[in-house]
């Protein structure tokens, strides 16, 4: 595993935007796994700045998310689709169809995991999945005490996740209950993988992800097991490991 610690959050998002764009330059093709949340922001600005000054393009890119709320709209202003719009695809040239993120109002959640599934399958599998990490050590949606053996699957959120995620709703009654998520098998078939961590409120869950023992307490902590993790962080989400 690589440990990058960057001095501050804007230094951290230029060292996995660097990371992205040589993933995309050495092999234009590459299906990138995407995440949400606020800590890959700075990172996608990053990206959007270098494709706008003509030094990297997306034209051929696939790309796979991790997750999705289950019962939202994809234009509803907090879907991950539409964060996905808004922060990266509308200002690169990534081809809209070659752009996956599951289907949020998918009746059926059981068979959209299942397309979901073949979909990456049939991709050829994940280049490079970029991942943040909950306070609690969640990834993507797989928390505390999910099975390491899940693929994609519906999940009903821990009221931890519901109170972080209350920020970007005006109520936390508006929060989705449930969300549709890759699951740790999933992710850990990535090729490679890039995790952004910022924050000294994120100290002690990556401590506890790549110091600690490999438990399904701390889901990230599995990806001790990974041969190829590179992990990213500021000096205050790094200080616990430094
Ligand atoms: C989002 C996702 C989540 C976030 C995590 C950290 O697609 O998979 O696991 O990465 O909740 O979120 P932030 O970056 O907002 O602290």
């Amino acid at each position: 595993m690589r440990v990058y610690c960057a001095e501050n959050y804007e230094a951290m998002s230029r060292r996995a935007a660097n990371i992205i764009s040589a993933q995309v330059i050495t092999k234009p093709d590459s299906v990138l796994g995407l995440a949400t949340g606020g800590t890959p922001v700075g990172a996608y600005r990053q990206l959007v700045e270098w494709y706008k000054k003509g030094d990297l393009s997306f034209a051929e890119i696939r790309s796979v998310n991790l997750d999705e709320y289950y019962g939202l709209s994809p234009w509803h202003e907090q879907s991950y689709r539409y964060f996905m719009q808004s922060n990266l695809f509308d200002h690169i040239d990534i081809r809209p169809e070659n752009t996956h993120v599951l289907n949020g109002l998918a009746d059926n959640a059981q068979r959209e995991c299942e397309r979901y599934n073949q979909l990456i399958h049939d991709l050829g599998g994940i280049d490079l999945q970029l991942l943040g990490m909950g306070h609690n050590g969640h990834i993507a949606f797989n928390e505390p005490g999910d099975d390491f053996g899940l693929e994609t699957h519906l999940v009903t959120l821990t009221d931890r996740t519901i109170d972080a995620n209350t920020r970007f709703f005006e109520r936390r009654e508006d929060v989705p209950r449930q969300a549709l998520t890759m699951g740790i098998k999933n992710i850990m078939r990535a090729r490679r993988i890039l995790m952004v961590v910022s924050g000294a409120d994120k100290a002690e869950a990556v401590y506890q992800a790549f110091c600690g023992r490999v438990t399904r307490d701390v889901p990230a902590s599995v990806l001790q097991l990974h041969p190829d993790v590179t992990l990213v962080g500021d000096r205050d989400a790094l200080s616990k490991l430094l």
